[in-house]
This record gives C-alpha cells, structure tokens and sequence, in this order.
C-alpha cells in the first residue's frame, strides 16, 4: 500500500505523505500544499481535518470505543475514581499509591478562593446562567494568579494545573449557591474529590449534612464519563486559544463558553428541557420523531447523534446503566426517564434514525441523572464543564509543550472584489 497520496493539479503532480495513526485514521500531511499549489483545502466544520497529532484520547466513532491514554472508558468507569482519571489524562500513566496521594495534597493545598472572587460572583444577578458566571469566573483567576506559567518547567505547568484543579469545583458550587441563594462555602481538605465536592454543593450553614454514598459515586462517574472526548468544539477551543499563547486560565474560560452551546455540552440542559416538553404536550413520542425528521421543522432530537460516532457512544452505555442503578437503590420511579427510554427504543428503530446512524450520546442520560441528585437543570452543563476539566487542561499541556504553531486556519473568499469607498451621500 502506498503511503503517499499524489494530487494532480494544473498538468503537475505533487504528493504528500501519510501520517501514521497507532490505531485509527491515518492522515495526509499537506503543510507544503499552499507553497506547492496555490491551494488550500475547504472543509468546514472540520469534518475530515485533523488539528494535532494527540496522545491522550481515542476514540473509534463507527465501534463505538473510547480509551483515555489506552483504557478503554468501560474499565475506567468501572474501577478507577475521577480523581484517578485527572492524573492518567495530566500525566500520562496511572498514578502508583504514593502519586496518587500526593497530586491529592497538592490540589488540597490549592483550594482555597480569594474571598475577592466572591466580589465578582455576588455582582451577577441570580437569574445569570450558571455558565457564563462560571466562564467569567474562571477568566477572573487570572488577576488573582497573574503569575505566567513557564511551560518550559514541568513544576510551573502542574502548580498551574493543580491550581485550577483545586479552585474550579469550588466556582462551580459557587454557581449553584448563588442560584440558591446559600452562603457561599469552602471546600474541606479532609474530604476526597467527590465528597467535598458533594458538601461544597449542597451542605447548608443550619444542618448536618446526610451523604449518600450511591449519589457521591453516580457523581464520581459522571465526572470520569465527561473527562476527556479527544478534540471536541471546546477542547479544540482552548487549544486554539492556547496556541496564541493565552494563559491557562483565559483558554480554560474560552472552553467553558464553547462548551455551553446546546450542540455541545449544554445539550444535557436542552434533553430534559425536551422530555418535560413532550410529556406536557401529553406524551405523543411519535409526533416528535417525525418534527426531528421533518427539514422544515428546526426541532432535533437532543441527545441524539454525534459528530464521531456512528453507533452507540460508550458513554451513554454507562450512563444509561448508573441511572438503572441508581433508581433502583433510590427506590424512585422517574417519569422522564421512562419517556427517555421510550423515545429511544422509537428512535432506534426509525429508519430515518437508522439510515443516518444516529445513536443516544452522552448527554441524552445524564441530565435525568442530574435531576434525581437534585441538580437544577441550568447547573447541568456546569456538572459537564466539571468533569472535562481535566481533559481540557491535558489538550492544552500537550499543545504548550509541543510547541505548536499558533492556530489559524485560512478562508475562502467569496465576498465583494476591491471596490472604490462611496460617500454616504453618494450612497
Ligand atoms: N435529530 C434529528 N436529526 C439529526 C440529529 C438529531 N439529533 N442529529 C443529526 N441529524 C441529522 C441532520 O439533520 C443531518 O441530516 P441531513 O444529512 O439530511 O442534512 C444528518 O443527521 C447529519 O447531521 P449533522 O448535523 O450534519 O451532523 P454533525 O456531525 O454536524 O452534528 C451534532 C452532530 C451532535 C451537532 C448533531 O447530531 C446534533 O445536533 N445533535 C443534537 C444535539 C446533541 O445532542 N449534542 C450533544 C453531542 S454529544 C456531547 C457533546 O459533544 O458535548
């Protein structure tokens, strides 16, 4: 098999190598095309570019695989803890006991918000949304941390990290209590990630506060599902943002803006949204299949379909299981889940579903999990944002330290050609 791909243009002929993949697409390394042929490609929305050459992520859309740094996500769902995850997606490998032990002390030691911060946060109205207080927030922990990080010193780039690790989940309960109007609390160093994530969420100043260990491992899980997704809208966001040479904190804000889109990680919010509306409007699942279908009607199945995979995302699998399990230890009967489940086997079955290969992805259960933890539904795509830290900062890391070129695709014009300035009279 060859591996160079030849292009004939204009009587010429110029080739360009193929980029080796350990598993998965092969590319084609055009870097030379510009300077050889005049030409650029036009692919957009990135449906066959690939940004970067990357070691953290894979996944195979048409098997429906996911592995973060070669695990596949089942086994990582299954038998390891996000706090886990955050160390093999940062650094590679899984932490031994005494690595572990110490990436936990030094987020620990990184947890307290300046008090400044709550400034910030009390200055948005309550009906802000969950997260553009968060975005701003996270942008806000550059004047408070201006220290550039040197990505040249690997101690500069995990004190950066394990800074943000630390104080994030603290602005994210802040989202939630301003909501609720709580007073805004600490994180608590004797507790692991999720149980202080847990009590920082939902502890009140007046009364014990009850920990179910079923819902702190639902959250656990939900974080480790939304770590890390290869180079998703938002992960590619910071990368882009990064590669200007943006500093960790701004590029990790500009993620979280991207990733409140309803196509992307705000689609959580939009799936509950989507069942509450149907079961008001009395339950009729086919009707919304076919406006789903409909080209004249704007409606989509949220929590359907996906840009990579063409079958099941793995993801939902798992999901789909935490949220059976979950209800069954809670003894709770959800009615939106049982639409959910209803309008997913139609879906399935729908030869307009099926002919597109358009599967449930992650966010279609995890709202209906969301719910159940009491989690009101603006705060979902915060709970999403949460978990994909960890990714988004390890695409940065690798961005930064294999000194990529700032990012910056070209264009094809096809606007008015030069033309002479008309004086507004003469318009
Ligand atoms: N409902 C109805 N039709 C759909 C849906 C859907 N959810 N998704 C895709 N299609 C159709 C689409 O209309 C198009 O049809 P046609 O070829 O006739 O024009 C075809 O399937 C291909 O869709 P596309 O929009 O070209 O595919 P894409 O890769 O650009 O978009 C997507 C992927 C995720 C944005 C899209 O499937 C979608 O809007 N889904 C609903 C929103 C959602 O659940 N987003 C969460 C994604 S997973 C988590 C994350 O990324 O954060």
């Amino acid at each position: 098999m060859s591996d160079t791909v030849k292009i004939q243009y204009n009587g010429k002929e110029y080739e360009y190598p193929i980029v080796d993949s350990v598993i998965g697409d092969k590319g084609i390394n055009i870097n030379k095309l510009r300077d050889d042929t005049g030409l650029i490609t036009l692919d957009i929305g990135y449906k066959n570019t690939g940004a970067t050459k990357s070691k953290i992520t894979y996944l195979d859309g048409d098997l429906g695989q996911l592995y973060y740094r070669g695990y596949p996500i089942e086994q990582i769902a299954e038998k390891s803890t996000f706090t886990e995850v955050m160390y093999l997606l940062l650094e590679g490998e899984l932490p031994k006991k005494d690595q572990l032990l110490q990436f936990e002390a030094d987020i620990k030691k990184n947890s307290l918000v300046s008090e400044e911060m709550k400034q910030i946060l009390k200055s948005f109205p309550r009906s802000a949304h969950p997260m553009g207080v968060l975005s701003t927030l996270t942008s806000a922990l550059t004047a408070f941390n201006p220290h550039a990080v040197n990505v040249k010193s690997e101690r500069d780039l995990y004190n950066a990290y394990t800074m943000l690790l630390a104080k994030f989940p603290v602005l994210c309960a802040w989202t939630y209590r301003l909501k609720l109007g709580l007073p805004l609390n600490y994180s608590n160093n004797s507790l692991d990630y999720p149980h202080n994530f847990y009590q920082m969420m939902f502890r009140k100043p007046t009364e014990e506060l009850e920990v179910d260990e079923v819902v702190v491992n639902a959250i656990d899980k939900l974080l480790i599902l939304h770590a890390d997704h290869e180079q998703n809208c938002s992960a590619s966001t910071v990368r882009m943002v990064g590669s200007a040479h943006t500093g960790l904190f701004a590029s990790i804000s500009a993620g979280v803006s991207a990733l409140w889109g309803p196509l992307h990680g705000g689609a959580n919010q939009a799936v509950i949204e989507m069942l509450e509306m149907i079961q008001k409007d009395g339950g009729d699942l086919q009707k919304w299949i076919d406006k789903a279908k409909s080209k004249d009607d704007d409606f989509r199945l949220m929590g359907f379909g996906h840009r990579v995979y063409r079958n099941f995302d793995p993801r939902a699998k798992v999901i789909k299981k935490v949220a059976d399990d979950l209800f069954e230890k809670l003894g709770i009967q959800d009615e939106t889940l049982e639409i959910a489940k209803k309008l997913e086997e139609v879906a399935l079955n729908d030869p307009y579903f099926i002919e597109k290969k358009l599967y449930p992805n992650v966010d279609f259960y995890s709202g209906i999990i969301y719910r159940v933890l009491g989690i009101p539904t603006e705060m979902f795509t915060v709970m999403f944002a949460l978990g994909r830290l960890p990714g988004w900062i390890a695409q940065w890391k690798e961005m930064r330290m294999s000194g990529e070129p700032i990012n910056r695709p070209r264009q094809i014009y096809v606007g008015n050609p030069q033309r002479d300035y008309v004086h507004i009279n003469d318009r």
